[in-house]
């Protein structure tokens, strides 16, 4: 068990009692939409890493794949909320989920079948281990391509997309790194498995751009805030294969890995093979603020009180 409880469709349920239906078709076809979030514990609070951005993705995800949410972003965050309180969590990844149950038919077109949803927080530290904030990850370019622009909707957080992505993760594990980067069908670079990514090359920042097969991240918007606020040019580029052969520096980004140096791909050194200058005055500013170290000057974290609820059931 990870965790106590799981908020599922308006209520919260026992860990045991969270169960789907084997011939609910999000499991045969994959139709389910989700986010991954993070809070921070600051004090007496768990700190939620900009929740409405994450909850507006989602219901734009929802949107694309014609599952519509039950619930509007507030009604998210305030299931979100009431997670974290019933699990006395204020550092934990959050995972809400909307899928399609079990319907009238095991047929493709699951729309006669109800929506669910789902709000679940766990504990989970540093997404590669200990020590990959500071040392850097081996990444490889996958020989798997992501599908174009228009074949599947990148933008869109949609769990059967994710089929590919684990097929990535699983085949650069395999080959001795701990991460694969996907290129599009031209040969592009677009992102991780699970995460966007970032080429520091002279004195410019850049990433691939929304056209260019990736997920909007969250926390790639927040890092071009930062290095913006550094002083530091952001482009958005179209991105081939070698420059990550030319760049200075390579990060990776997003909710479960935070900022995340890469140190090498394809066994060719980044830059000195360890963090570089810009990655570690970006990696420290987001640190920064979401630890509380640093004002939150873009009003990024919602903090949610988790010790009324505490003595609440010690008063029980
Ligand atoms: C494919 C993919 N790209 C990028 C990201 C990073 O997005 P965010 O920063 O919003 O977590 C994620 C994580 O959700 C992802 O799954």
């Amino acid at each position: 068990m990870w965790a106590p409880y799981i908020w599922k469709n308006g209520e919260l349920c026992e860990w045991e009692k969270a169960q789907v239906h084997v011939l609910s078709h999000a499991l045969h076809y994959g139709t389910s939409i989700f986010e991954g979030l993070r809070a921070y514990e600051i004090g007496e609070n768990a700190c939620v890493l900009r929740p409405r951005e994450h909850f507006e993705r989602m219901l734009f995800s929802c949107r694309v794949a014609r599952a519509p949410s039950p619930l509007d972003v507030d009604q998210w965050i305030e299931a979100t909320a009431a997670t974290l309180r019933a699990n006395e969590h204020r550092a934990a990844y959050i995972r809400p989920l909307v899928y399609r149950g079990l319907g009238e038919t095991l047929g493709l077109d699951g729309r006669s079948g109800p929506i669910e949803t789902i709000v679940a927080t766990v504990p989970w530290a540093t997404y590669f281990g200990a020590d990959a904030l500071e040392r850097g990850i081996d990444a490889q370019v996958s020989s798997w391509r992501r599908p174009g622009a228009g074949a599947v909707s990148a933008l869109a957080k949609i769990g059967g997309h994710y089929a590919e992505a684990q097929m990535v993760l699983a085949e650069a594990k395999d080959n001795g790194f701990a991460e694969g980067i996907m290129l599009d069908q031209m040969g592009h670079v677009t992102e991780g498995s699970g995460q966007n990514i970032f080429l520091v090359i002279g004195d410019e920042l850049i990433t691939p751009g929304l056209g260019d097969s990736i997920l909007e991240g969250v926390t790639r918007n927040c890092i071009r805030t930062i290095a913006a606020d550094l002083g530091i040019t952001v482009r958005e580029a179209t991105t081939p294969r070698d420059l990550l052969y030319k760049a200075d520096e390579i990060f990776f980004t997003g909710t479960a890995v935070e900022v995340c140096p890469v140190r090498s791909v394809d066994r060719i050194i980044v830059g000195e093979g360890r963090m570089g200058p810009v990655t570690r005055a970006i990696q420290q500013m987001f640190f920064g603020i979401v630890t509380g170290a640093l004002p939150d000057k873009w009003g990024w974290l919602e903090p949610v009180c988790i010790e009324p609820l505490m003595q609440e059931r010690r008063a029980v």
